[in-house]
């Protein structure tokens, strides 16, 4: 069995095969947008809740009527059986397609539709214990963060500075310092014992893995506030922070240890972190039909 397989407007193909024309609009103007999917066991993780946010993103940059020719919900599936991969990511792009370039809409749009499936690791039990660390940076994306663009050069830029600071992710902050979100990640923080958030808005990805952990905490009974906070009231020893941790779907939820220089509670991961992550990683596994995974919260308790 190959593994890496793509679906390129209709057909199916080795990945190598894939070939896009130089005057893709997504090439040359950014002209697109896409998704990833987490794949666990061979089953794609919340692949409704992709879809629906690929349609959405598709209806704000006004590239409508383009997936009634390409059925994603079974696309994904068949590309995921074609490849014979357990544990992976599919990746989906929608561009305005080929047209000579113009920065006007060509008519009709021939959109260029893709998506595959590619071999991934997810963070082990070790990793996530021994969580992440954020670098933050001034917020200087556009002004719709909310569409899933195919436009990620102040990310690129952003994560690429985290990384030369020796981070694992980058964290966007606003000029009056509110946390907006990481590089590729949502951003949580247990404040005086309420897990809070930055709301949905114009600012920041409404990530899949962020609608799952509110729905994790609801389910417990923890309040969640998505309300923003800034860094100085994540990063003060004095702010009451205890807990912060990322959110997305690469890498479900990461405890924060560090943020620049701040150190966050003591560098261990929070309990309130870890409870969500067992409740979503016990969802996974019933989606991708598995044993229950080892409860983190239990290795935090020693
Ligand atoms: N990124 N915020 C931003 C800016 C993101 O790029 C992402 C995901 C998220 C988390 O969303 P979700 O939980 O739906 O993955 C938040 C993807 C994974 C990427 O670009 O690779």
């Amino acid at each position: 069995m190959s593994d890496e397989i793509l679906y390129l407007n209709g057909q199916f193909m080795p990945l190598s095969e894939g070939r896009v024309n130089v005057e893709d609009r997504g090439f040359q103007l950014g002209d697109g947008i896409y998704e990833v999917v987490k794949v666990l066991n061979g089953h794609p993780m919340w692949l409704e809740d992709h879809l629906t946010r690929l349609r959405a993103s598709l209806k704000a940059i006004r590239l409508v009527d383009t997936l009634a020719a390409h059925p994603l919900e079974e696309v994904v599936p068949e590309l995921i059986r074609q490849s014979g991969l357990g544990n992976a990511t599919v990746y989906i792009q929608v561009t305005r397609g080929y047209a000579p370039r113009e920065f006007i809409f060509p008519h009709p749009p021939e959109p260029t539709i893709l998506a595959y499936v590619r071999a991934k690791e997810f963070p082990t039990a070790d990793e996530i214990m021994r969580g992440t660390t954020l670098h933050p940076v001034r917020d200087q994306r556009w002004a719709h963060c909310d569409i899933k663009s195919t436009n990620l050069l102040a990310a690129v830029l952003a994560k690429e500075e985290a990384f030369e600071a020796g981070a694992d992710e980058a964290l966007f902050v606003s000029q009056r310092g509110v946390v907006r979100e990481g590089g590729s990640s949502n951003v949580f923080a247990v404040v005086e014992g309420v897990i809070r958030t930055h709301p949905l808005s114009n600012r920041i990805l409404g990530g899949i893995t962020r609608k799952h952990a509110i729905a994790a905490a609801h389910r417990i009974g923890l309040s969640v506030e998505e309300r923003a906070f800034t860094l100085p009231e994540i990063t003060d020893p004095e702010g009451g922070c205890s807990e912060v941790f990322t959110a997305s779907t690469a890498k479900d939820l990461l405890p924060v240890r560090q943020i620049g220089e701040a150190v966050i509670h003591g560098g261990r991961p929070g309990d309130i972190t870890l409870e969500l992550l067992d409740i979503m990683r016990a969802e996974q596994a019933f989606m991708a039909e598995m044993e229950l995974p080892i409860e983190l919260s239990s290795l935090s308790r020693g």
